[in-house]
């Protein structure tokens, strides 16, 4: 396979999608896995912004620095770039498709079918909830990281 390339898709670019590229990147580093990631959001309302701090201060709790991540917005060239793009919930899968350009090949489909009996579940918007909402965003961005990375490395 060539080098995957891997989108993480939310709406903001600032909560879940920072979550799920960082939990990716270091699951591929420990498996040793050459790989290209990075998230975006399919609004523009945070382009530039760092991730929201609770996002960052979840991030950090695993030992992972995401305070320099950018906040952008999902383009028509995130399809020649990247081979799959991970949506977190149902309303950003459909946000994707209606940006996919024509003849687009790009793999997309929501985040947890990648963690076996998940299939079809949505990672929820935390932004208007608690910190306890962004540790269970881990939980399941974790789950589906760790998930991608063994599907890559057979
Ligand atoms: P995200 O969360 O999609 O996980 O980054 C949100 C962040 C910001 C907003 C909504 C969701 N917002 O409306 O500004």
């Amino acid at each position: 396979m060539s080098r995957p390339a891997i989108l993480f898709v939310c709406l903001g670019n600032i909560c879940r999608s920072p979550l799920a590229e960082a939990a990716f990147r270091a699951a591929a580093e420990t498996a040793g896995l050459d790989v290209e990631a990075d998230s975006a959001g399919t609004a523009g309302y945070h382009i530039g912004s760092p991730p929201d701090p609770r996002s960052v201060e979840e991030a950090a709790k695993h030992g992972i620095d995401i305070s320099g991540y950018n906040g952008r917005q999902l383009t028509e060239a995130d399809f020649e770039r990247f081979t799959h793009i991970f949506a977190m919930d149902h309303q950003n899968l459909a946000n994707i498709e209606a940006v996919r350009p024509a003849g687009s090949r790009a793999h997309v489909s929501l985040v947890m079918d990648l963690v076996p009996g998940r299939a079809g579940a949505a990672i929820a918007d935390p932004y208007y909830d608690g910190e306890e909402q962004f540790e269970a965003t881990w939980e399941d961005v974790e789950a589906a990281a760790r998930a991608l990375v063994t599907k890559l490395s057979v």
